[in-house]
């Protein structure tokens, strides 16, 4: 069934405490919970039933204030239980039951299940109903009490430890909050004091083996504790804080009270073992989960319709973190390179949805980065209308005025009207219209006067009809031509179907440089000249829009080059060789430069121009167009190389990765002109995973990598978390020619363990990421795939509902590749045991 926000209710009872105890045994986990109910006062309506919910659950034996139900007095079925109004007290009550599960069994990873041996949890969004009956939602508030019973010598859950397997979390929480972890762990330990003084215990849970590998995950907690202090004035609220790293795992990680799970991949790094990408990411993910303890844990959701309340904030948080730790410049154009690889795509085709969605069959699908990235971006405009002190201002009275409340966007909206005195009616838009906003341009000068017209059009994608304007913060630069900025930087706020601003006073028709820093997440439909273009991108002083300049530039040639015109990127290749060898730029920002836009990125940009993509010539274009680059820049390319490399140990800090990653990006180029030599070289001397991964990449592209393919496996089988990478690079890079007979090939190996979600992920999604293999014409890749999601479904519907998503973009393709593709998806909507998740996405893509 369909869920609604506009039928929104308050439950019938509030939940003021919970005993849980918990017998573990693989298969027959016995957990008895004791709930302490009242009514609900606002309700006026009522008698009410008792309903809660629960799911897979042997219900034993449940009892009201003591007195045991019998059968016939407790209803059950698929979703839940009932006990009628008359056998239920109407002012309060405690309500104990007995219930028995198989963590074994539970192959969705999604309430409690076991990973190499080890039980732990997954409850948000709605896990808990797997572990027993319950208000499972996250407006129901409660303090929880957990004795866990078992032989594991670590035995976890949230709050403060008062003994062996015995757990008090004093705040309140809903029950997607939850955690237990037990199993034979080991524990890495270190200690953080807060600025009022509260001495915390920071300990990261792994397994025996991976205590060496904490290091870095440790360092990046100790500095996101103290940048929620020093940029939002909160501090950690417990005398523990505890880190598990699990095998198995859906998603990313998980913010549990105190307790936070992680995916492995995001907690265990070493020089050997982990790239700077990964180091990067275990950095912003571990913040990411600490800072949910205000956005997210102390101030919660009302209901899942909220849910970028807590995601859109919380990555903006991680992403400014991020940027202080790093470089704003280097951040901000990644986090764009994001957006606009995962959001935009979703925006325009068949899953696209508001920042809050206003209905859902199966909440776990909404986990999207329209929810995340684009509310993210949300945050950031809101922070620019209203500046950064009222920005604070609001958010310290949001804390203030909501903590320990479930709130939702009105409650976030009125903080920032409260504190600002602007109405955000209008802005508010953003949380409730989907699809990406078009922004045109008109220029007009006149003796003096310069007449910039911006237009927003709200019938961009199809997928946007009759919406209405939006608030555009358009941040605006002005360039001579000798590159000095006649008129100060502003921020042009488009907020209209049109508006035209004037500029008096000037000597000459300045170069605009709009959307400074990607100031709203829209497409700008700016037609400049390529001379126009090349100026910006030599001359702007924004970072964002000479790197923006330069890669319009590479799209419209590597389109052109997929159309089969004869173009000349001489020019082009010459500009990037000047800010390739520039030693006044930041390495990392040269390393973004040369690369080029990805083959899917070229795809989207030929749908804005009209064209419908073809993946094999966008993947020969690309090709070509990194060898007349390589070509332009042959006799700097070993020299740029040799003088990036980094001397002494490996250190992952943003400035040896940044000359890693131009280095790398060089060599890319290099090894084009060199036959793989340097390559070779670098991939049998490397002494860290960055460049010993970078060179395999590079063979593999090649079609070079056979030896490298073989070593790389003897020396990494027994590293689950480097395994995966192996797979994943072969699936991603393997030439198109010879991607599905590879992937075929590895879906039969040994160590194919297509259960664990990232194995699965690093080949299949590998492949289908992959976009000239995936969409090779004659649709094989197509039905790889979907064997493998139907597959997945019978066990893990909640991984296999995500990955669904490469089929997302079919609708740009060509007629024959179009019905090819709904044969597959047809094919997986047929599968008779077909779960609701991948039923709501399937059903999506084929309405779309
Ligand atoms: N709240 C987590 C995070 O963003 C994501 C967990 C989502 N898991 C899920 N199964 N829906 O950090
Ligand atoms: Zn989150």
């Amino acid at each position: 069934p369909t869920i609604r926000l506009v039928d929104y209710q308050q439950p019938a009872f509030w939940i003021e405490k919970v005993n849980l105890k918990f017998a573990l045994h693989p298969t027959a986990t016995k957990v008895t919970s004791e709930i302490t109910f009242h009514a609900n006062a606002d309700r006026g309506d009522g008698p009410h039933d008792l309903r809660l919910d629960g799911r897979d659950l042997k219900l034993i034996h449940a009892s009201i204030d003591g007195r045991d139900l019998a059968d016939d007095e407790v209803l059950c079925d698929a979703e839940g239980l009932s006990v009628p109004a008359d056998l239920v007290p109407q002012e309060g009550f405690t309500w104990r039951c007995t219930v028995e599960i198989n963590p074994e069994g539970n192959t969705a990873l999604e309430g409690l299940y076991m990973s190499n041996g080890m039980y732990c949890t997954q409850c948000e969004a709605q896990g808990f109903r797997k572990i027993t009956y319950y208000l499972d939602r996250p407006d129901v508030m409660a303090r929880f009490n957990v004795k866990i019973e078992g032989e594991a010598p670590v035995l976890l859950s949230n709050g403060n430890k008062i003994n062996h397997g015995s757990w008090q979390d004093p705040w309140p929480k809903p029950a997607y909050l939850f955690a237990l972890v037990a199993g034979e762990l080991e524990v890495v330990e270190d200690q953080f004091t807060t600025r009022s003084g509260r001495d915390v215990v920071l300990q990261i849970f792994v397994r025996k083996g991976d205590e060496d590998k904490c290091d870095y995950a440790m360092d990046a907690l100790k500095r996101s504790m103290r940048w929620d202090e020093e940029h939002y004035g909160r501090e950690y609220d417990l005398d523990l804080f505890m880190i598990v790293a699990v095998d198995d795992f859906n998603m990313g990680a998980m913010e549990n009270k105190g307790l936070n799970i992680f995916n492995s991949r995001l907690v265990l790094a070493t020089p050997e073992t982990a790239t700077d990408a990964n180091y990067k990411a275990i950095e912003a993910v571990i913040a990411h989960e600490y800072f949910h303890n205000w956005t997210g844990n102390r101030i919660t959701c009302r209901d899942w319709f909220q849910l970028c309340l807590k995601e859109g904030l919380t990555v903006f948080r991680d992403q400014k973190f991020s940027g202080d730790m790093r470089s704003h410049s280097v951040q901000r154009i990644e986090d764009v390179l994001t957006l606009r690889a995962r959001q935009f795509p979703e925006d325009a085709g068949p899953l696209s949805h508001p920042v809050r969605p206003e209905e859902y069959i199966e909440i776990n699908n909404f986990y999207t980065a329209t929810v995340y990235e684009k509310g993210a971006e949300v945050i950031g405009m809101l922070k620019r209308l209203v500046g950064d002190e009222t920005y604070r201002a609001a958010c310290d009275l949001y804390f203030e005025r909501h903590d320990g409340q479930a709130c939702t966007i009105e409650d976030w909206i009125r903080v920032f009207e409260d504190v600002s005195g602007q109405d955000l009616t209008q802005f508010k838009l953003w949380y409730q219209q989907n699809g990406t906003p078009v922004v045109s341009v008109d220029e007009d000068f006149s003796q003096g006067t310069y007449r910039l017209t911006l237009r927003q059009d709200a019938d961009a994608s199809g997928h946007r009809i009759d919406k209405a304007a939006q608030v555009i913060p358009v941040m605006t630069g002005f360039l001579d031509t000798d590159g000095s900025e006649p008129l100060p930087e502003q921020c042009l706020i488009l907020d209209a179907a049109e508006k035209t601003f004037v500029f008096e006073g000037l000597t000459a028709k300045p170069v605009v440089s709009l959307l400074r820093g990607f100031s709203a997440p829209v497409i700008l439909d700016h037609t400049m000249d390529s001379d126009q273009r090349m100026f910006l991108f030599k001359h702007d002083s924004d970072t964002f829009n000479k790197w923006e300049a330069g890669r319009g530039i590479a799209l419209d040639l590597l389109c052109d080059m997929a159309r089969g015109q004869l173009v000349k990127g001489a020019n082009f290749a010459d500009a990037l060789r000047t800010i390739a060898l520039d030693g006044a730029l930041d390495p990392n920002f040269r390393a973004l430069m040369l690369t080029l836009p990805s083959e899917d990125a070229i795809a989207v940009h030929m749908g804005h121009l009209g064209a419908v993509p073809d993946p094999e010539a966008i993947h020969r274009a690309r090709h070509d167009l990194k060898k007349t680059i390589a070509k332009q820049l042959a006799s700097d390319l070993p020299e740029l190389f040799a003088a990036m490399r980094v001397r002494g140990p490996y250190s992952p800090d943003a400035d040896a990765a940044g000359r890693r990653a131009l280095r790398l990006a060089a060599l890319g180029l290099l090894s084009l002109l060199d036959d793989c030599a340097a390559a070779q070289d670098l991939y049998w001397g490397a002494d860290n995973m960055t460049e010993q991964f970078a060179a395999l990449s590079i063979l593999i592209s090649a079609g070079k990598g056979a030896d490298a393919i073989d070593a790389f496996y003897k020396q990494w089988k027994d590293e689950g978390l480097v395994l995966d990478k192996w797979f994943a690079i072969q699936a991603g890079t393997t030439p198109p020619e010879a991607a599905l007979d590879v992937v075929r090939a590895l879906g039969e190996h040994g160590d194919f363990n297509w259960k664990n979600p990232n194995r699965f992920r690093s080949l299949i999604g590998g492949f289908a990421t992959a976009p000239a293999s995936f969409h090779r014409a004659d649709g094989r890749g197509y039905e790889f795939v979907a064997d493998w999601l139907i597959k997945l479904d019978a066990l893990n519907p909640q991984t296999t509902a995500r990955m669904c998503g490469v089929f997302g973009t079919w609708k740009r393709y060509d007629k024959k590749r179009q019905t090819l593709i709904s044969t597959q998806l047809r094919r997986i909507q047929k599968t008779p045991t077909l779960s609701k998740d991948t039923g709501e996405i399937i059903g999506k893509l084929l309405a779309g």
